[in-house]
């Protein structure tokens, strides 16, 4: 029985390439996809999600939630990283968005209307799941669990030396999804950069004449191009694939019980993730962290995902 998810996301590059491997992922139910603002604007995001849902045209269209600004965001400006419009310049015709609705009240209406539970997976800042918990209150008894792409065990930060991006964009959000007795998974960035991603995959992608295989080349060889001229790099992270495997296979991740929470003040560690490891600590274990992981059987994942993705849209 396919598991019924949401997922909340800030498409940008690695997201876009988890929604196609989501939406035709047969372990999953994606009952509705909301966009948060992040590494795009909460315009964008919405777009963003809308224009792909439409243009992969799954089998079973998921509710699609409008992202909100964020009145307290920190100025980033991810366009070298991922193209003007967030999707390595797709150049995608736009979708109107219709009817929208709130991100945080498709979370809400999706987690009471299924009563067996549903999974959320947050591959942007937590904005939207904290506002869906403030909205309703009682959510915290009633979802299933949280899958968090965030964090770093280690302290090594990207977008600062101490952060990761979705714990640093909006951390009030973050501490207070932290803070909740939710039953929580962290895949933190010490494990999703253990599974880089080589040019042998760009090799091993659908074929462009395929609706996923015409998106997935164009966001993965920007992404790849991004990475050489920035990092002199000739592999990529994604870090939201490596999340969403995590969500379907979390066999092939070593987990561990730990305290989890963020830095929300600090001029050089706003953002950063402290997680509790002392063997006497006060605070009850708020959640599993994904601690190590079996790369090469999750880069196997990836690959027959996108290979399922293309052979759902030729
Ligand atoms: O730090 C990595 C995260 O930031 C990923 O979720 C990516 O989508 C961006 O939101």
């Amino acid at each position: 029985m396919p598991r019924k998810v949401i997922i909340d996301c800030d498409p940008g590059i690695d997201c876009g390439v988890a929604l196609c491997m989501a939406l035709f992922e047969p372990e999953l139910d994606v009952v509705a996809i909301t966009a948060v603002e992040g590494v795009v604007s909460a315009e964008r995001a919405s777009r963003n999600v809308q224009t792909l849902v439409e243009h992969l045209d799954p089998p079973r269209y998921p509710r699609i939630g409008a992202a909100s600004p964020l009145e307290t965001a920190p100025a980033v400006d991810y366009r070298q990283d991922y193209g003007e419009d967030g999707l390595g310049n797709l150049g995608l015709a736009f979708a109107e968005l219709h009817h929208r609705r709130p991100s945080e009240k498709i979370i809400c209406d999706e987690i009471r209307a299924a009563p067996e539970g549903v999974t959320l997976i947050t591959l942007g800042p937590l904005t939207n799941v904290a506002h869906a918990f403030q909205r309703d209150p009682d959510l915290v008894d009633v979802v299933n669990r949280v899958i968090i792409m965030g964090g770093s065990v280690n302290g090594i930060g990207n977008i600062t030396a101490a952060a990761e991006f979705n714990m640093f964009y909006d951390p009030q959000s973050a501490q207070t999804v932290l803070r909740s007795p939710i039953t929580m998974t962290v895949i933190p960035l010490d494990v999703t950069r253990k599974v880089p991603i080589t040019l042998e995959l760009v090799e091993q992608l659908p074929d462009e004449t395929t609706r996923a295989g015409a998106i997935l080349n164009k966001l993965i060889t920007f992404l790849f191009r991004y990475f050489r001229q920035k990092h002199g790099l000739e592999s990529i992270f994604l870090h939201d694939v490596v999340a969403l495997a995590a969500a379907v296979h979390p066999e092939l991740f070593q987990m561990t019980e730990m305290a989890c929470d963020v830095e929300t003040r600090g001029e050089l560690t706003m953002g950063a993730t402290v997680f509790d490891r002392r063997p006497n600590r006060i605070e009850r274990a708020n959640t599993e962290v994904a601690v190590d992981v079996d790369a090469a059987a999750v880069r196997d994942y990836i690959i027959r995902a996108l290979h399922r993705a293309g052979e759902c849209t030729a």
